[in-house]
């Protein structure tokens, strides 16, 4: 039965074996954590072992970092992004519309551009903040919206949220990529999303973890939910080290 689905690997040392080998193909999945707990740098190994090893080109869409911090940061590990755009295999760009119609729209030119396989948005409260921000958004949701209100009244009406988030999940599983979503969770909750909503409408969710031991902070990765795959459960150790991360046993 497993053979049936086709496995996207992520190419992270210690991670693959926790999924059976990969995400299923065009999963979207949600790469849940406090701040600093690695999301960007998970989700740029993933986009970068694609493109260098795996033979499946990839986008990575920042909402929030500039495209040149995160190459910095990427050149850390000796990931080099500039080499890969220039080969065609990455696209890496900074995203600021205030609509997440358009956002999406230009997210699938440029995966369309290098025929990208793996996406990665980073982050969903990035995508949100569109929401908030653009009002005509919510007449294009299909009327779910008062046409007098504001952006901000809406997100606070949470049935109509919960069906923005659908919606956006939608779309992204739409654009036939294997999509990682960086989320940011509050510092102190067992939530796995700030929303309460996007763990549900995705089809995946790794939870990515700073524990204060002593002096020294441990890092854990776990998965919390992955469709179609029989998951080992366990909180794993993470690990940065000069080549990227390392999960362990
Ligand atoms: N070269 C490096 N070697 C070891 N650790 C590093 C290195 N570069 C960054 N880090 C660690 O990774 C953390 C940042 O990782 P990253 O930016 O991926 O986190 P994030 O979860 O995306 O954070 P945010 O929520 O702010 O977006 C830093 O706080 C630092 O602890
Ligand atoms: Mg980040």
């Amino acid at each position: 039965m497993d053979a049936e689905v086709p496995r996207v690997a992520t190419g992270i040392p210690g991670f693959d074996k926790l999924i059976e080998g990969g995400f299923p193909k065009n999963f979207v999945i949600l790469l849940a954590g406090t701040p600093g707990t690695g999301k960007s740098i998970f989700s740029l190994e993933y986009i970068y072992n694609g493109a260098a090893s795996l033979n499946e080109n990839g986008v990575y869409i920042t909402l929030e970092q500039k495209v040149e911090n995160l190459k910095k940061q990427a050149l850390q590990f000796g990931w080099d992004f500039d080499e890969l755009e220039k080969k065609e295999k990455v696209v890496i760009e900074k995203m600021d519309e205030f609509d997440v119609g358009i956002t999406i729209k230009k997210i699938k030119k440029s995966i369309e551009k290098i025929n990208a396989k793996r996406l990665v948005v980073d982050s969903l409260s990035g995508i949100l903040a569109q929401v908030s921000m653009h009002r005509e958004l919510f007449s294009q949701v299909r009327g779910m919206y008062p046409a007098t209100g504001t952006g901000l009244q809406m997100t606070h009406d949470k049935e109509s949220m919960r069906k923005v988030i659908w919606d956006i999940f939608m779309r992204l599983s739409d654009l036939n990529c294997t999509t990682l979503i960086p989320s940011e969770i509050p510092v102190g909750t067992e939530q796995l999303s700030s929303d309460g909503v996007s763990e549900f409408a995705c089809d995946g969710v790794i939870l990515l973890k700073k524990l204060a031991m002593g002096r020294e902070g441990i890092r854990t990765v776990s998965v919390e939910k992955m469709r179609s795959t029989r998951i080992d459960e366990a909180k794993h150790d993470l690990q940065f080290t000069e080549k990227g991360i390392i999960v362990g046993e």
